[in-house]
């Protein structure tokens, strides 16, 4: 049986900034109000790069920090929920944009949980074929989406993207617990966006109503905080391992209140989870893998060391994943 390791992170967001004070003067909140429920002080919202763009960047940090090429690349994933156009795919933007001539390429739609999903896809596809290196980027515009009238949605999301590099491995498998899960009936009325409209000459009525971002906040952070404890419990059950031999959790960045709820249902201290959701916002499949990318680059991370990541949002759509590095 061949192993996976993930041998390299990077990460790119719009230059951008984007404070509370700003939002202030767009719709009725306050720097306190968003810090207090959120622990969110700012985030980056792209004046022009599309998702193509953010995703390529990321792209080539992390290639920079494997020292690999793009001929070296056999797959690319891109996890998306804001992609720029519908076809071609971001994957396949970013496969011609890199010159990445041995990649297939595809994207994945799982909203947060979007990265985490597209590394079990990747990792269980290089077990399973020929390829012999992945890249997973999670990439999002998700200032697109968000209705920037709304001030229960807008202050909450950020743009930007992150990478990593898979590869296969005659080490022992890197990717040692995963967990995935789905609840579509919940997603149905908790958190939606970028519906499309039925326009045809065939159809009686035009019937999209959600092209922005409409969410239920309370029932999204009730099961938030109920799946973000139960991923790393079953990870660790199923690994036989347990949290003290783990360096850091890193979760979804969605809100620092749900962070700190799920160390107290845990019984673990904050700081063993990693947070930069005060920078970026929520960034949906972006998040884990710009945490990573950032763990990495403070020397907070390094080889051998046991992570976890774990995710949640729409779908509704929750998962983690166990990781040796
Ligand atoms: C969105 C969220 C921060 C709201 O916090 P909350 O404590 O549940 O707040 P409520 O929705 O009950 O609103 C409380 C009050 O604040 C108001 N409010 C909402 N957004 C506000 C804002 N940006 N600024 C100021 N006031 C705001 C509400 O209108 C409400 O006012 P009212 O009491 O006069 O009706 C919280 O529900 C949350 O984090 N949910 C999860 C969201 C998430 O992470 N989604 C993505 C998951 S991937």
């Amino acid at each position: 049986m061949k192993g996976v390791r993930i041998v390299g992170f990077g990460h790119y967001c719009p230059e951008n900034i984007v404070t509370n004070k700003d939002l202030e003067n767009i719709v009725d909140t306050s720097d306190d109000w968003i810090i207090k429920r959120t622990g969110i002080k700012e985030r980056r919202i792209s004046n022009g790069e599309g998702t193509v763009e953010l995703a390529y960047k990321a792209a080539l940090e992390a290639l920079k920090n494997c020292n690999l090429s793009s001929e070296d690349i056999d797959l690319i994933i891109v996890s998306t929920i804001s992609p720029d156009r519908m076809m071609p795919s971001t994957a396949c933007s970013v496969q011609g944009l890199l010159g990445c001539n041995n990649a297939a390429a595809f994207d994945l739609s799982a909203a947060c949980s979007g990265f985490v999903y597209s590394i079990l896809t990747a990792s269980s596809l290089l077990k399973a074929t020929d390829k012999k290196r992945a890249l997973v980027i999670g990439a999002e515009t998700l200032s697109k989406i968000i209705d920037w009238s709304d001030r229960s949605t807008c202050v909450l999301f950020g743009d930007g993207a992150g990478a990593a590099i898979l590869e296969v491995s005659d080490e022992e498998d890197g990717i040692i617990s995963t967990c995935f899960y789905a609840d579509g009936k919940q997603g149905e009325t908790s958190l939606v966006a970028g519906e499309l409209e039925l326009n045809t000459p065939f159809a009686k009525e035009a019937m999209a109503e959600n092209m922005y971002m409409t969410m239920n906040g309370r029932e999204v952070f009730r099961f938030a905080v109920t799946v973000l404890p139960s991923i790393v419990n079953e990870l660790l059950e199923k690994a036989g391992e347990s949290i003290e031999n783990i360096k850091y959790i890193v979760p979804h960045q969605a809100n620092y209140r749900i962070i700190s709820e799920a160390s107290r249902r845990l019984r673990v201290k904050d700081d063993k989870f990693y947070v930069n959701v005060d920078k970026y916002g929520n960034t949906s499949g972006a998040s884990v893998p710009i945490a990573l990318s950032e763990l990495l680059e403070k020397g907070l991370i390094k080889r051998g060391d046991k992570i976890i990541l774990a995710a949640f949002g729409g779908g509704l759509t929750w998962a983690g994943a166990l990781i040796k590095l």
